[in-house]
């Protein structure tokens, strides 16, 4: 059985006080159910750069999982602006966010740099979340199996078979991200289907068939279940509804198993 896992993207939101309150607020919801909710998914929160300190230490004792939502894929020098693995696990950060939609379109990062990032953060014994997802346009056309396909290749193409459980794979369609425009259970699947065949080539079909699949693209409460019930869809990217701790809390509830 796969874990599942639910990861709230704050993007660039909440500073150090705003997350140390937030997770002050999530902890209040969740930690009651942590035992129960933990014996299938993993719950992460991936926080501004400047504000993980603050996450971490509002985070200790807590089994919620600290994310990051970029790393360089060298561990020093001169790379201005930029934030190398081991600076984010000294602050117990488990989990990166690569190649998120908004990292591509916004920012021009190539198919190639976010391959580096991914080896580079892998190398460093953290676990690695590629995004990958067609425009609309792709979509139209027709081309969203090709443009993911090409993304999670060349995102993994440095990866070692040995290091697939340091992998897990998003598939955000830019034109249901923030637009409050969900991909349906079935355009979804179809997509995650295809992206488990291409990790099965990758690594094997039994590491592939561990690896989670996450959806991302106005996830909320109200749409969580019926993504999740898909049988690819092993938890979700969430960015607006990971801003507020009862929204967050009723998405990481979703299906779950019952007492
Ligand atoms: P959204 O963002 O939930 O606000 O659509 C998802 C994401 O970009 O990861």
């Amino acid at each position: 059985m796969r874990r599942k896992l639910f990861a709230g993207n704050w993007k660039m939101n909440l500073g150090p006080n705003e997350a140390r309150a937030l997770i002050a607020e999530l902890r209040r919801e969740l930690d009651p159910q942590a035992a129960h909710l933990s014996r299938d998914r993993d719950i992460l929160v991936a926080p501004p750069f400047i504000s993980i300190p603050a996450a971490a230490q509002a985070l200790a004792g807590s089994s919620i999982l600290l994310g990051a939502q970029n790393a360089h894929f060298e561990d020093q020098g001169a790379f201005t602006g930029e934030i190398a693995p081991t600076m984010l696990k000294a602050f117990g950060v488990s989990h990166v966010i690569l190649g998120h939609s908004e990292r591509r379109h916004i920012f021009g990062e190539s198919d190639e740099l976010i391959g580096k990032r991914v080896a580079g953060v892998i190398a460093k014994r953290l676990n690695a979340i590629l995004c990958v997802g067609e425009t609309l346009n792709e979509r139209d056309r027709g081309a969203t199996l090709e443009v993911v396909l090409r993304q999670l290749q060349n995102g993994l193409s440095a990866v070692k078979p040995e290091d697939s459980k340091r992998v897990i794979v998003a598939y955000e369609p830019v034109w249901a991200i923030g637009t409050g425009r969900t991909a349906t259970p079935e355009q979804a699947q179809e997509v995650h289907a295809a992206l488990r065949e291409s990790l099965r080539d990758h690594f094997g079909r039994q590491p592939a068939d561990e690896i989670p699949l996450l959806y991302g693209g106005s996830v909320t409460p109200e749409n969580v279940e019926a993504l999740i019930a898909k049988p690819d869809i092993d938890g979700a990217l969430v960015g607006g509804a990971s801003l507020k701790a009862a929204s967050f809390a009723a998405i990481v509830r979703a299906g779950r198993p019952t007492e």
